[in-house]
This record gives structure tokens, C-alpha cells and sequence, in this order.
């Protein structure tokens, strides 16, 4: 398809940027206080998954991470972190893959109460309770979702009352993912992923999650990219072009605005991909069925093993989703449905 219709791209500034070390100090308003005990009242945030509709990845940089070129959509799939008061740092974990998970500093979310303590000069003296919806290690960005939730309600929580952008910012030095899910919706997302620009994706997009048996690590599929790039091409920084990039991007994202579901199914792309299947090879069955029982568009979800198969409507998505399911090929199926809004307090 010819490209020729003006910025593809939302308006507005980007909304993630690379920012220097530096710390918030700031005047705290106080929380909101329990009228019974005197105390904060706990908050609730609810961070959606994420999957891409394109992830182009481009060479290994210095500092260990690989370039990219990537189109995230939040769906209707979440986490929930509640920040409670308490003397001490405290993790508890419940829900899907809870005991695969560390409660302690390995944990991503610990680390950005940590993180977010430290910028503001406030002592690390939460409880923190992540009720995972999202699989773990499964490609959908459990685990930055957790990190920016956790950003957003200790913030809440202790009264920091940091800016957008200062939250983007410490996101951004978590995790790859992690401004994504504070910012949610449809966005094109370049550097390590963590610079983004919203994308007009209008309507509502349907998917089916075929969630795979264990996880996949994403450091571990991007060593594998790196191998099989190796192995075909002795200089395969010279593969990534980003001007080459940018064609099917921006035909992607003409198709996101268009409604075009067809043609959307058709771009979806991911060069994690290769690298997935070549670790789980079982996934090419998940693949397969998927296309062979109707969808639009297949792919792996980010380094995997989830596979995202797009439906044309919700009604299709659940006939999908029975189909996957009876053909055996993956754990479990989830409907979900995209753009959804990035990391939100909630009422409890
Ligand atoms: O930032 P995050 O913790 O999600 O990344 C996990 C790992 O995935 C990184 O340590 C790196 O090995 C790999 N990665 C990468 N390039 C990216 C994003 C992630 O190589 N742009």
C-alpha cells in the first residue's frame, strides 16, 4: 500500500524524552488521610499489558539494549498495585505466576518505589500488593506495568506529587517498557522503546492472547536474535536502517488510523519473532492455528511466548478464542481489546 497521507502520527509533543539524573525535591501535599486511623488510605492503580503491533529491532547498543522501532497498544488485560502505609519497603504478590515472581529488590516494582523515594528525599515506607491479571515473563509487559504502577500510586500515597514528565523520566530509567504503560493508548515508540509519540489509532481493535505454557526471558530472546543475526550476517549491525523501518511502520500505522483491520492484519510484524521461535518452537503450532482458524493477523507479543492474533470484531475474537482453545495449542486464551488508557488510580 502507497503512503502518502500527511503525519501519521498523533499531534502533541512526544511524551517520553531522555532525561538526566536528577532529583524532585518538592513541597509534599499531604495524602489523603483515613478518617478512622489518621493514616493514608491505601491506593490503587490498574496497569494494562501491552503487545506490539510492529517491533523492528536494530543493532546492539552500548549500554546493552537494542535499538528500536515499535508500535505498543495497551489492551484490556491488568495488573493492580496497592500502595499501603507501612514502616518499611514490603512486597506481597498475588494472582497469575505469583510464586515465579521475587518479593524483594529483584522486583522491578520494588525497585521503583526505591527509585522514586530516593529522587523525592522521602523514606521507601510502603506496602506494596501487586495482584498480577497479566502472565508473567509472557511478552505483555507484566512486570513495567507493576514498575509504573507502583510509580504512580506511591506517588499518590506519599504525597510526591511528581509532574508527568518526572514520572516518564524515572520510568524511563526502569525499564524499557515502563513509560508505556504510565502512558497507555496506541504509541510509537523509538530508542530502547521508552520515547514515545501517541498514534491515532482510531476505533477498537480485538485480539486473542494465546498465553503459552512458562515464560520466555526477554534478555535471553534478544541474545537470540543476536546469534541468528550472527549467524547469517557477519555484520549484522548493517541490517538495521532505520529510513527502511519507517515505510512499514508508518503503512502500519495508516492502517491503525484507517480502521483498516485487513490490511493491519497483514503488517503486523515482529523481528523478536525468529529469535521466539527458535527457543520455543511449539509456538509456530499456536501461530499456524491461528491463521488457519480465521484471524487477520499473527504474531509473537514482544520477545513472547504470548502470541497475539488479531480478530475483525469482538464477536469474531470469541469465536477465535473457543477455536484456539479447542485446538490445544496454548495454555489458556484471553479476549482483549485495545487501546486502553495507561496506568490509572482506581476506587477500592
Ligand atoms: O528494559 P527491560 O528490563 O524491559 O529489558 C530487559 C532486557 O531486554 C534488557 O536488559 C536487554 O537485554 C533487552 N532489551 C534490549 N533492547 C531493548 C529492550 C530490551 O536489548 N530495546
Amino acid at each position: 500500500m502507497g503512503c502518502c497521507c500527511g503525519p501519521l502520527v498523533g499531534a502533541g509533543a512526544p511524551v517520553g524524552h531522555t532525561y538526566s539524573r536528577q532529583a524532585f525535591p518538592r513541597p509534599r501535599k499531604e495524602p489523603a488521610l483515613s478518617p478512622l486511623v489518621g493514616v493514608p488510605e491505601p491506593v490503587t492503580v490498574r496497569v494494562p499489558a501491552k503487545i506490539n503491533l510492529y517491533l523492528g529491532v536494530g543493532p546492539l547498543r552500548p549500554d546493552g539494549y537494542h535499538e528500536l522501532v515499535t508500535v505498543f497498544q495497551a489492551v484490556s488485560l491488568y495488573d493492580e498495585v496497592t500502595a499501603s502505609p507501612a514502616r518499611t519497603l514490603t512486597l506481597a504478590i498475588s494472582g497469575e505466576g505469583a510464586a515465579e515472581l521475587p518479593a524483594d529488590q529483584r522486583n522491578l516494582a520494588w525497585r521503583a518505589a526505591v527509585l522514586l523515594a530516593e529522587r523525592t528525599g522521602v523514606e521507601p515506607a510502603v506496602h506494596l500488593d501487586l495482584a498480577k491479571g497479566i502472565p508473567v515473563a509472557g511478552g505483555l509487559a507484566g512486570g513495567s506495568a507493576d514498575a509504573a504502577g507502583t510509580l504512580v500510586a506511591c506517588d499518590a500515597l506519599w504525597g510526591t506529587r511528581l509532574s508527568r514528565p518526572e514520572l516518564l523520566e524515572l520510568a524511563a530509567e526502569l525499564g524499557a517498557d515502563v513509560a508505556f504503560g504510565l502512558v497507555g493508548g496506541t504509541a510509537l515508540g523509538t530508542g530502547r522503546g521508552e520515547r514515545l509519540t501517541p498514534v491515532l489509532a482510531g476505533g477498537r481493535w480485538h485480539w486473542v492472547l494465546g498465553v503459552a505454557h512458562g515464560g520466555l526471558s526477554t534478555p535471553e530472546v534478544y541474545r537470540e536474535l543476536d546469534r541468528l543475526r550472527a549467524a547469517t550476517d557477519p555484520e549484522p549491525d548493517l541490517l538495521w536502517d532505520q529510513p527502511v523501518a519507517v515505510g512499514p511502520v508508518n503503512r502500519l500505522i495508516n492502517a491503525l488510523r484507517l480502521q483498516d483491520a485487513e490490511q493491519l492484519g497483514r503488517l503486523l510484524a515482529n523481528d523478536l519473532q525468529p529469535a521466539a521461535l527458535s527457543l520455543r518452537p511449539e509456538l509456530r503450532q499456536t501461530l499456524r492455528a491461528g491463521a488457519e482458524l480465521g484471524a487477520l493477523g499473527t504474531l509473537v507479543s514482544g520477545s513472547g511466548p504470548t502470541c497475539a492474533l488479531l480478530a475483525r470484531t469482538e464477536e469474531h475474537a470469541v469465536r477465535l478464542a473457543a477455536a484456539m482453545a479447542g485446538a490445544g495449542v496454548c495454555r489458556t486464551v484471553k479476549v482483549v481489546a485495545g487501546p486502553v488508557p495507561g496506568g490509572r488510580r482506581v476506587e477500592t
